[in-house]
């Protein structure tokens, strides 16, 4: 079968079709059914890891995912090079390329990650900036689907800040024909381009994208609930006021209540118990959040054969 993304680079889930969108989460399922037939893919190959900011799950399972296909993972720090002061945006795409296969960038600016993929020879995957996190995504609908079988007329409520994570639902839920509705208080919803262009896709797809303060009302009827913290990496200067914006934002078991019965919980991680999302919901049986951890390193396995056409 041919492989449309041979070669590309992922910044945002805009950039993938449905059909792309289906065909690495194909791509993922079979990846994380039978590791071994992928253990070579990247034998003698680099993936070179750029993070401007802190990371557990992104660092860890590109890394280890990496390691389980043979091949090589570096990181670089944010103490490494100091992108845009010790050097160019530009002059490191173009380095970084001449020396590995494929580039992992967790930037502040966005604009660094379609820098770096302007400049670079090799693909650039996004793995977060402040304006999206397209990983995270693609194994948050790995976790549903898992669960629920399907994506498409699922209702995915998103309660809380309008930032990165939700931008890519609400993009990544159109493709996929899911009814995105994304609850947050006004002042903290969602980016406008961000919500006229998922709002245009789901016109295509059958899905649908709502913005709504009415928390926990819009709950009701979930077929997937999400939160994620209420001050970015970057925002911790803010933390304390948005704290009180966002309170009334919690998702707790009344709220995970007003959901349907075999809704998904998910949280990107890490958690805030107490603030966004209560400790106990997260115990549930209805909780997918570790799955949902686990398949970052699937997902991306997957993204990364597809990417580098291996
Ligand atoms: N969810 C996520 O991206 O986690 P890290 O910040 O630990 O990579
Ligand atoms: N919105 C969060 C996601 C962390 C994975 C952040 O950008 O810090």
């Amino acid at each position: 079968m041919s492989n449309p993304l041979k070669g590309r680079s992922l910044a945002s889930m805009k950039d993938l079709s449905p059909d792309e969108l289906k065909l690495v989460l194909d791509t993922a399922a079979a990846v994380k059914k039978s590791p071994q037939e992928y253990r070579s893919k990247f034998a003698n190959k680099t993936l070179g890891m750029v993070f401007q900011k802190p990371s557990l799950r992104t660092r860890v399972s590109f890394e280890a995912g990496m390691t389980q296909m043979g091949g090589h993972a570096i990181y670089l720090s944010p103490t490494d090079f100091k992108i845009g002061e010790r050097e160019t945006t530009e002059d490191i795409a173009i380095v970084l390329s001449r020396f590995a296969d494929i580039i992992m960038a967790r930037t502040f600016g966005h604009d660094i990650v379609l820098e770096l993929a302007k400049h670079s020879r090799v693909p650039v995957i996004n793995g977060l900036s402040d304006f999206e996190h397209p990983c995270q995504i693609l194994a948050d609908m790995q976790t549903i689907v898992e669960r629920r079988g399907k994506l498409a007329g699922l209702k995915w409520t998103y309660c809380g800040d309008g930032n990165n994570v939700a931008h890519s639902i609400m993009l990544g839920g159109a493709l996929a024909g899911m009814h995105v509705n994304i609850i947050a208080p006004k002042g903290y919803q969602p980016d406008p381009q961000v919500t006229a262009d998922s709002q245009a896709i789901a016109r295509k797809t059958g899905g649908s994208v709502t913005i709504t303060d009415d928390m926990p009302g819009a709950a009701k009827g979930s077929d997937v609930l999400y939160t994620d913290v209420w001050a970015s990496m970057g925002q911790e200067a803010e933390a304390a006021a948005r704290k009180k914006v966002f309170a009334g934002y919690t998702i707790d078991m009344k709220v995970l209540g007003m959901a349907n019965p075999d809704c998904v919980l998910l949280h990107c991680l890490p958690a805030h118990y107490g603030d966004e999302i209560m400790y106990d919901v997260t115990r549930t049986k209805n909780s997918a959040i570790f799955d949902e951890a686990e398949n970052r390193m699937h997902a991306q396995k997957a993204l990364m054969l597809l990417l580098a056409g291996v």
